[in-house]
């Protein structure tokens, strides 16, 4: 038939096998392979029934969505897909879908063409589309309602979460859980199904009988809450409703509107470069995938804090034995009931068996000693933030680590280089810099020292992934590369307060933008007195007579330090909702009226272009010196990290989409206004906005130069 799909016969059944590795994506020449089987089917007299498989690790997982960036606008992608799903629906002999792995997007909607659907017991189905940007494109959003019911539908659609066999099952959207062999059950199942009448989903129209407005409204108030902002959710629940109230035909039709609507902006083109950047991130130049790894089979902590706690359950959750030590009792008691009431949290919750979290609390040792640490594949340290305290631990961990064992530092800001000094091992070490809460936060950044070897890197790379972690490589640059970039993101937040916006302004223009917390409440909520203890630190670095931020270290010397006092930027109760502190507001107008700023009215443009465009710029210095790879990374690191919205693509792609002309205009405002001191405007934001390019450009013509 075709390389991509085949056809073989079994008991009178013919079965098509599609092979279109890793994920079976409906790339040009499958769904031709599809149809082409499916007709010698048909005309094959010694058939009486239909299978549509996948080959390898899961049937359909979705339309090539590498295909989507190629749609020019006025085409109509959906029609090479939709006809052959109105044929398979229309096929004479029964189509039997035998589902494994994932039926997501356009799988799930050819699964639907078939008269019937099988599933192996652990396979997913579901619509993911809005995950990026667009809504189901071949008449998704009109069969699975004739499925699974209508408010099912608008669920799945809107939201884009999968739903277990089981569950598919239970909705009616496939006919058999098969606990065998799913082939041989789904060749079974198709020879039972020959003497059966030949049902179509479209004509399936009892689920859709008076259904509830509700749904709908209900749906959208849910999406302004936690899908604010996001066009494709309301599209996809508009093109529900339209399944509720019109013809299959014209239901399809208005599908494929709000398809191309979403396809074609702004917010799509983010997602898709979100979801191929996640995968990228991995793929380091000069370290190639061959490069061998260590294995780790037994890990060690120093510091059982807020951190050092969430890297130990990081280990204990993916089955890996881990030492934890702390310096006293106390804070190792407190420690381990740290990690243990959030195992037991998420027993609570149904989200995990006791078993289970009796198994990872046994892979935890804790103790005030260096014991066993002689037998740890890798030791990551998570004390507090200091070199001289680093250094010392660093020095000890050297005198008792195992040959070959990495060291590695959670610091969120030093010099790893420094840190590796102490020992006798430098190609051993490196950062490990976990987002907090550890256990939480899926952004992972790997730190590459001066000297740290590459197949350390492969196995921290290799590691992270086990941890379920998207494991970012950075420079060793003070603050690496998210830190490093909301560092002036957080000065000029706090500018603005200085000038006169209120902190409300300021966090609510941001949250506007898409940042789920305001910068000013994400200060709060790290604790203010992080970004003291740093500053402190590197007090010696400033330079006379530039601008800093006045408030933030007066708050901390009152001992407000943001939610864990209670009081910070803002006030918070017991339950942590936040309200204005007419104290900190009156002590911002002291402090700049004693330092001779003026006060006016900022507006909510400024607000955001003030934040946004010093993470841009940043993250140009950064990328500029090499301490990012790619400004993909950058965007991952932000969007998994900082919260920055994912439909916006992150900072360096929403740049893109203004014009980075326009960025650099702005910054060049921005440096006359306030210095060049504070807003040197980075040479490859200068390079490539007067060539007329973007950052994506930049990382396509890298990737060709050095293959990844
Ligand atoms: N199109 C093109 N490439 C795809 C793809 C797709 N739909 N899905 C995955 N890939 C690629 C990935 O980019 C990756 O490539 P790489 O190895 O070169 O980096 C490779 O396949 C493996 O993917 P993952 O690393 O993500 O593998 P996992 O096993 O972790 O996950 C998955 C598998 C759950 C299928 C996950 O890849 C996924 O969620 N894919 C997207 C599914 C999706 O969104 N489908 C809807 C597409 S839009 C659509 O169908 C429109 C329709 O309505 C018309
Ligand atoms: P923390 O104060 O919660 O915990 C530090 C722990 O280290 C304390 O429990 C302390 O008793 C212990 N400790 C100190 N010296 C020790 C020693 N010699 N041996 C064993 N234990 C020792 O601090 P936190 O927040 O966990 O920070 C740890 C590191 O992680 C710092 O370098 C910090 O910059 C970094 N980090 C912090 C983040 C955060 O949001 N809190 C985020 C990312 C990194």
């Amino acid at each position: 038939m075709s390389d991509l799909v085949s056809l073989t016969r079994q008991d009178g059944v013919a079965v098509v096998t599609i092979s279109n590795p890793p994920v079976n994506a409906l790339s040009p020449g499958v769904p031709e392979g599809i149809r082409s089987s499916i007709a010698a089917a048909v005309a094959d007299p010694s058939v009486s029934a239909i299978v549509v498989i996948g080959g390898g690790r899961t049937f359909i997982a979705g339309a090539d969505i590498r295909e989507f960036g190629k749609i020019v606008r006025g085409e109509r992608p959906r029609l090479t897909l939709l006809p052959l799903l109105l044929e398979i629906e229309d096929c004479p002999k029964p189509v039997v879908m035998a589902i494994h792995g994932t039926a997501f997007g356009g799988g799930l909607e050819v699964a639907m063409a078939g008269h019937y659907r099988v599933i192996a017991p652990d396979a997913q189905v579901g619509q993911p589309e809005v995950k990026l940007g667009i809504i189901p494109g071949a008449a998704g959003t009109q069969r699975l309602p004739r499925l699974a019911g209508v408010a099912k539908a608008v669920e799945m659609c809107a939201f884009g979460d999968p739903v277990s066999a089981r569950e598919a099952h239970q909705l009616g959207i496939v006919d058999a859980v098969i606990e065998g062999d799913l082939l041989t059950g789904a060749v079974a199942f198709a020879r039972s199904a020959a003497s059966k009448p030949i049902p179509k989903t479209r004509e399936r129209n009892e689920k859709l009988q008076n259904a509830d407005p509700a749904i709908f409204e209900q749906a959208r108030r849910q999406a302004a809450k936690i899908r604010r902002g996001q066009k494709a959710t309301l599209a996809a629940i508009d093109a529900v409703e339209a399944a509720s109230k019109l013809s299959f035909d014209a239901g399809c039709a208005r599908e494929a509107e709000l398809f191309n609507e979403c396809l074609h902006g702004v917010q799509s083109r983010a997602l898709i470069h979100v979801f191929f950047a996640e995968r990228g991130v991995s793929k380091i130049p000069d370290v190639p995938k061959e490069t061998p790894a260590f294995e780790i089979r037994c890990a060690a902590v120093v510091g059982a804090g807020t951190m050092g706690g969430g890297i130990t359950m990081n280990y204990a959750n993916a089955g890996i034995p881990v030492i934890v030590k702390e310096a006293t009792q106390e804070a190792l008691d407190r420690g381990i009931g740290i990690i243990r009431k959030n195992y037991a949290n998420t027993v609570k919750k149904g989200k995990l068996s006791q078993a289970a979290m009796d198994q990872r609390m046994a892979l935890i040792t804790p103790q005030l000693t260096y014991d066993g640490f002689d037998q740890a594949d890798i030791i990551t340290e998570a004390v507090f933030e200091g070199m001289a305290l680093k250094k010392q631990v660093f020095a000890e961990l050297d005198k008792i680590a195992k040959p070959g064992c990495i060291l590695a530092s959670n610091t969120s800001y030093l010099d790893i280089d420094e840190i590796a000094s102490v020992t006798h091992r430098p190609e051993f070490v490196l950062g490990n810099h976990y987002f907090s809460p550890a256990n939480v936060m899926r952004l992972l950044e790997i730190v590459r020292g001066r000297a740290t070897s590459k197949q350390v890197l492969a196995t921290v790379m290799a590691l992270g992934k086990k941890l379920n972690k998207i494991a970012v490589l950075a420079g060793n640059s003070r603050g690496f590369i998210g830190n490093r970039m909301v560092t002036p993101y957080l000065r000029e937040a706090q500018f603005l307060v200085e000038e006169g916006a209120t902190v409300e302004e300021v966090n609510q223009a941001i949250a506007d933008f898409g940042v789920s917390i305001g910068p000013l409440a994400m200060s709060d909520l790290a604790g203010l007195d992080i970004g003291w203890r740093v500053r402190k630190e590197f007090k010696h670095l400033e330079k006379p007579g530039v601008r800093v931020p006045l408030v933030a270290d007066r708050l901390c010397e009152m001992g407000r330090f943001g939610q864990k006092t209670g009081r910070g930027w803002s006030i918070y109760d017991e339950n942590r909702n936040q309200s204005p502190d007419p104290e900190t507001a009156a002590l911002i107008k002291q402090l700049a009226a004693e330092a001779g700023i003026e006060q006016r009215k900022v507006s909510r443009e400024e607000i955001v272009d003030r934040c946004i465009y010093a993470l841009v710029n940043e993250g140009a210095h950064l990328l500029g010196e090499g301490v990012a790879l790619r400004a993909a990374d950058i965007d991952i690191v932000y969007v998994n990290g900082y919260a920055f919205p994912a439909w916006r693509g992150g900072p360096m792609f929403y740049a893109d989409t203004v014009g980075l002309k326009n960025v650099l205009a702005r910054v060049e405002e921005f440096r006359d206004k306030h210095g060049e001191d504070l807003w040197s405007p980075a040479p490859l934001l200068r390079r490539l906005a007067e060539s007329g390019s973007t950052f994506t450009e930049y990382d396509q013509q890298r990737q060709a130069a050095v293959g990844v």
